[in-house]
């Protein structure tokens, strides 16, 4: 593996479909830059045996040893920048971070949400829209910031509604567009096509729009 590449760290709680996704990602060359670690705060976790199988280093650093939020993320903080990453990358990690941490990587932690942000912030994203008699749902990957879910958008994909959905039903769906989109923006932000400026996200020079690009349209997110 080539030290000298761009790295990131990704971080995760559970299954670890979007990191897989971003694995496929690099180990096909469509993203260039590596893994340099994955960080878990749950042990024996799926996602931790995908890093392994993968030969990428795992940290597991149970937040429930720690007296308090800012020690762990102060713990996630020392553990992280031991590997210098370009690009820190929440795949499923589900904690809520300190503003010291997120002001620690501003403008290079990211996060994948299943929703259209800004709709449905927060928890039981595909019950909640199925509730609201929504047509379209889908999912949103953003710079974080402080306040939750509520960061500068990069890009959506959407999924249309169907009668007879379920939670469970569109989940699987919106994961399906996650599993595109978030190794996506990945690749544009380790290509330096993408980052965030004082205005907004830019992709290839240009402010995006509030809700980011609508990438529902693109097929082979590899040669975009
Ligand atoms: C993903 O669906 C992601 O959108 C969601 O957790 C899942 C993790 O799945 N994230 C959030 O809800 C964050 N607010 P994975 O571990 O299989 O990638």
């Amino acid at each position: 593996m080539n030290q000298n590449q761009r790295a990131m760290v990704v971080l995760i709680s559970g299954s670890g479909t979007n990191l897989q996704a971003i694995i496929n990602g690099v180990e096909s060359g469509a993203i260039p830059g590596r893994i340099a670690a994955v960080l878990s705060n749950k042990t024996n976790v799926k996602g931790l045996e995908r890093a392994e199988e993968h030969g990428i280093p795992t940290i597991v650093l149970d937040h429930k040893a720690y007296d308090s939020r800012e020690s762990f993320d102060q713990a996630m903080i020392d553990a992280i920048d031991e590997h210098n990453p370009n690009l820190v990358v929440l795949a499923g990690f589900m904690r809520i971070l300190t503003e010291e941490f997120v002001n620690h990587y501003a403008g290079k932690l990211i996060n994948i949400h299943p929703s259209l942000l800004p709709k449905f912030k927060g928890l039981n994203t595909h019950q909640r829209a199925l509730d609201e008699g929504e047509a379209i749902h889908g999912c949103s990957v953003h710079y974080v910031t402080f306040e939750l879910d509520g960061g500068p958008i990069i890009g959506q994909r959407s999924v249309a509604i169907e009668t007879n959905d379920t939670a469970d039903l569109l989940a699987a769906r919106v994961q399906k567009e996650e599993h595109i989109l978030y190794p996506l923006a990945c690749k544009l932000i380790m290509e330096g096509r993408l980052s965030l400026e004082k205005d907004g996200p830019h992709l290839d020079g240009n402010l995006l729009p509030a809700t980011g690009q609508d990438f529902s349209q693109l097929e082979q997110w590899e040669e975009f």
